[in-house]
Order: C-alpha cells, then structure tokens, then sequence
C-alpha cells in the first residue's frame, strides 16, 4: 500500500511513470527485461571503444548462438516432426524462437553487425540437428545435451564476467543472459529425461558437438 503511494507520488517508471531508472532508487522496484524502464535499451551507450567491443563481441555471439540453435531445432523437427517426439522438440524450438528474436531486436536497437557466419551456422545447424535427428529420438536428445550443455557454460562465463564488470551497468542485459540460461538448462535436462544418454556412442557425440560449439562460438564473437 505504502509502495503504492510512493510510486504514484514519485512517478516511478514501474507504475507508468517517466522511463529513466531500471531500478527505482525510492521504492526499490527493478524492472525486468522485458518492460525496460531504462532511458537506453538492454545495453548502456559504450563509455568508449574497448567496451563497446566488448558489448558487441557478447552480442554477436549470444544472437549466432541462438540462430544456430534455432536451425538445430528445424533440423530435429524436419526428420522428427511427425512423431510422438515432435511436440517435445517444438516447444523448445518456441523458446529459442523468442531468444533469437529478442537478440535481433538488440542487435537492430544498438546497431550490432550479426557474425558474417550466419550463413554457416544456417546450414551447420540444420544439418547437426537434422542428422542425429535421424539416429532416433535418441540421437536429437543426445544433440540437445551437448548444445544446451555448452550453451548454458557459455552464458554462465558472460554471466560472470559481467558481474565482475559492473552488475549494476548491465543489469538489464544480465537479466536477459539470466532468463535464456536458464531455459537453455531446462532444454538440457529435458534432453536427460529424455534417454539422450542410452545413445551408443553418447559420449563420443557429445564431445564431438561441444568441440564444435566451442569452435563455432570464438569464431563469432570475432568474424
Ligand atoms: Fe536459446
Ligand atoms: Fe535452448
């Protein structure tokens, strides 16, 4: 009740107020990701070229990163669609779809220029989620854990790095990174729950998949 008087008093974005803090220095209130308060976007203007480098490299990579995943998921969905498995795979792919067209708009907002490895990771990944699609239902889940698995490090170490920076810089982007790691947790333990390890040769795929995910993501922080 007391909050709600504050908020109507002091006009704070989070009750429709001016748009100028992402957290609320009176009542507290931090706004989420989604409903940005900020009189910038997800990410602060660059205080000068090394962090704008910085800002664009994680940008660029985490977007490569989604796209790809998102060609994965049309790949498993093209051999898998029409079996009991396909309503699994689609409700992941759905979420990526979000993930990636929350970073396009990012990328569009703060004129990031997209790796020019996108035509590689179209292909790549439809063809990576396709061809173990077609070792079974088995095969995609197998795919999932690896690609989830190095997803979800990778967002972990921004996370981190990050935080060490200045948590209160990039809260907004924070968050975001935050939110997607944790689906991209889900679609891994989904891909667990989903007998991905009865796989003969789990264990030589998954390394296989994450070296390559490894590889695909120093290329496109830089290319
Ligand atoms: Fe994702
Ligand atoms: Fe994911």
């Amino acid at each position: 009740m007391q909050r709600a008087a504050n908020t109507a008093l002091h006009g704070c974005a989070q009750a429709g107020g001016p748009a100028v803090f992402s957290r609320c220095f009176i009542c507290r209130v931090t706004a989420s990701p989604w409903q940005s308060s900020r009189a910038y976007g997800v990410i602060p203007p660059p205080r000068d070229p090394e962090e704008k480098e910085m800002l664009h490299r994680i940008l660029r990579v985490d977007h490569a990163g989604e796209y790809g995943a998102n060609r994965i998921y049309a790949g498993q969905m093209a051999v898998l669609g029409r079996t009991r498995t396909g309503p699994l795979i689609q409700e992941m792919w759905d979420q990526e779809k979000k993930h990636l067209e929350k970073f396009n708009e990012i990328l569009a907002e703060n004129r990031v220029r997209p790796t020019a490895l996108l035509p590689l990771w179209n292909i790549a990944g439809f063809v990576l989620g396709a061809s173990t699609a077609v070792l079974g239902k088995e095969g995609a889940m197998a795919c999932t854990v690896a690609v989830e698995e190095s997803i979800s490090e990778h967002y972990n170490s921004q996370i981190r790095a990050l935080m060490e920076k200045d948590p209160e810089r990039y809260i907004e982007l924070l968050n975001i990174i935050k939110e997607f790691r944790d689906d991209e947790m889900d679609h891994h333990d989904t891909g667990l729950e989903h007998d991905a390890e009865t796989l003969p040769g789990y264990w030589l795929l998954k390394n296989a998949i994450q070296l390559g995910c490894k590889a695909a993501i120093y290329v496109s922080q830089r290319i």
